[in-house]
Order: structure tokens, then C-alpha cells, then sequence
């Protein structure tokens, strides 16, 4: 095409791809370049904010490694990723939220009721619940969930030299009931990575890198959609304020103060070492 004008251009793009053989690449593709062009159009976009954001990108690339994904920390803040799993999620099913970079494959496994305390500081929290089909509120026994979490400093195991190889983070699967539980210190809020073009975007913006605390959570079972997700104490002060938005309405629990080990409906083997007060959790996972 000679003569693209910026109201042709969207067209001529489209036309261009029309060979593409995957109909979902495709129709993405052409919508993107939709969203683009418009965005460019109705920002008015400068070529000296057009290169502001080219840099941004380069420098994204330049921090990143395979243990740091600074787009993937873009996704985040943007939201991009929170409006992802909102249009993943749905139904009766548990709603997505973040993976983040902190997750490692491969976690010791522990039997329903184990212990991820070990000789952990912080507040003990007895966490348990079941698995449930979504559609027919079923238990679902052999689920494997993948739990990690923070330790009471902030930091996870693989940020954290102080810390026991793999602490903090385990296997699991559900009983015959569907159940799961554990013993587990209280995570702590922290800080998404600062010290990159993502911080500068954040201080731009002026806003602040905090995540409120949260347990991760992957759960997988035969026949069902992988769920990845968070679950987040409520009387956290970052719970409203969540620097890449994982927050949902149904991922928010109520830590009870205990001070009795055996009012905690599910047998757990370090039950006797809870240092009370400690806090109880129950949560169905539906999937
Ligand atoms: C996390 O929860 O581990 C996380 C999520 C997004 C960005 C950074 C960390
Ligand atoms: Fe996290």
C-alpha cells in the first residue's frame, strides 16, 4: 500500500497478516495492532515518549535472566496480568492470581497435616481445608497442591542465604476426603523488585512496590484446569494496595486467633509445638 494514512493503517496491517494460518495468532494480532494504533492516535504520542518507551523495553531485557522476568514484572504492575487471570477465572471456580517469580518446582512433599515450620520465627498458623469440584462441590482426593510462601523477614528461600534450602515451601496431596492441611508460619508483606526500569515506572507513578502477604498456591489434579493462586490474611495493611493487583474478594481470609491445638479440625503432626497464639486458616479450593 503507497498511500497508508492513520486511519488505514489498522487495514493495511490486517491485509499484510492475512496469510497467517493459525486463526487465533491471527485475530490477537490484528486486535493488538488495533489497540496500538488507536492508543498512539488518541495519546497523541510523541516520538520522544515513543523512544522513552523503547528504552524502557531495552532495559527490561538488559536486567532480565531466566531467574528475573522484568516483563513479566511489567505485566504485573500494569495489571496486565491481574486482567488476565480475571478472564481466566470464572464460575464457582477459585480465581487465578499471580505466580510471580518465586515459585520452584520439584518442593519436598509432606503428608496431609505436615510441617513447614521447622525451626521458623513468626506467628504459627494451622492452615487447612479441602479441594473441591467446582461443578458438583465434590471433595477431590489425590490433588497435589504446591504451597510457598515467605518467611516472617519477607523473603522466600531462594532470596534468603539465612534461610534452609527449599523452607518456607512443599508438595502435597489431598487425602481421601479431599482434604489437605499444614502448620506454617505467617508470611509477611514485601516488595516486588525495585532496582530495575519496572522501580522507576513505580517512583514515576508514585507508588509503592509493597505486596500484602500472601501463601501461594498451585493445585493440580487429573481431569481438572490447573489453578495457580493466592490466598491473603485480611488485616494485612497492604491488602488494598497490592503493587500488581492479585488481590480478589474470595482469596481474602480471616486469620482466628487459637490458643488450642485441638479445636483445629484437621490432625496435624506438629500440632503440639504450635506456639499459641497461633492463628487458624480454612480454605476450600474449588477447581
Ligand atoms: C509474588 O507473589 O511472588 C510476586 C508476584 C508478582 C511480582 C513479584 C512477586
Ligand atoms: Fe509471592
Amino acid at each position: 500500500m503507497r498511500s497508508v494514512t492513520k486511519d488505514t493503517i489498522t487495514d493495511a496491517f490486517v491485509n499484510y497478516c492475512r496469510k497467517t494460518k493459525d486463526p487465533r495468532l491471527k485475530f490477537v494480532l490484528s486486535r493488538l495492532a488495533a489497540h496500538l494504533h488507536e492508543f498512539a492516535k488518541e495519546v497523541e504520542l510523541t516520538h520522544e515518549e515513543w523512544l522513552q518507551g523503547m528504552d524502557l523495553l531495552y532495559r527490561a531485557g538488559r536486567i532480565s535472566s531466566p531467574e528475573r522476568s522484568e516483563f513479566i514484572l511489567f505485566s504485573d504492575v500494569l495489571g496486565l496480568s491481574a486482567v488476565v487471570d480475571m478472564v481466566g477465572s470464572g464460575g464457582k471456580r477459585t480465581e487465578y492470581s499471580n505466580l510471580g517469580p518465586f515459585h520452584i518446582a520439584d518442593a519436598k512433599w509432606l503428608e496431609p497435616g505436615g510441617d513447614m515450620i521447622g525451626t521458623g520465627d513468626g506467628d504459627h498458623v494451622a492452615f487447612y481445608g479441602r479441594v473441591l469440584d467446582a461443578r458438583s462441590g465434590a471433595p477431590v482426593p489425590g490433588a497435589v497442591l504446591d504451597i510457598w510462601q515467605t518467611a516472617a523477614n519477607g523473603l522466600y528461600s531462594n532470596q534468603d542465604p539465612a534461610q534452609p534450602e527449599g523452607n518456607l515451601r512443599c508438595r502435597m496431596k489431598t487425602d481421601a476426603g479431599g482434604r489437605y492441611g499444614f502448620t506454617t508460619v505467617r508470611p509477611a508483606p514485601y516488595t516486588v523488585p525495585d532496582d530495575g526500569p519496572v522501580g522507576d515506572l513505580l517512583r514515576a507513578t508514585g507508588r509503592h512496590p509493597w505486596r500484602p502477604a500472601h501463601f501461594h498456591f498451585m493445585i493440580k489434579a487429573e481431569g481438572y484446569r490447573p489453578l495457580t493462586t493466592e490466598i491473603f490474611p485480611a488485616d494485612d495493611p497492604y491488602i488494598d494496595q497490592d503493587a500488581v493487583f492479585g488481590v480478589r474478594h474470595r482469596l481474602v481470609v480471616d486469620l482466628v486467633p487459637e490458643t488450642n491445638p485441638a479445636r483445629v479440625p484437621f490432625k496435624m503432626t506438629a500440632a503440639s509445638r504450635l506456639k499459641t497464639p497461633f492463628f487458624r486458616v480454612e480454605y476450600d479450593f474449588r477447581i
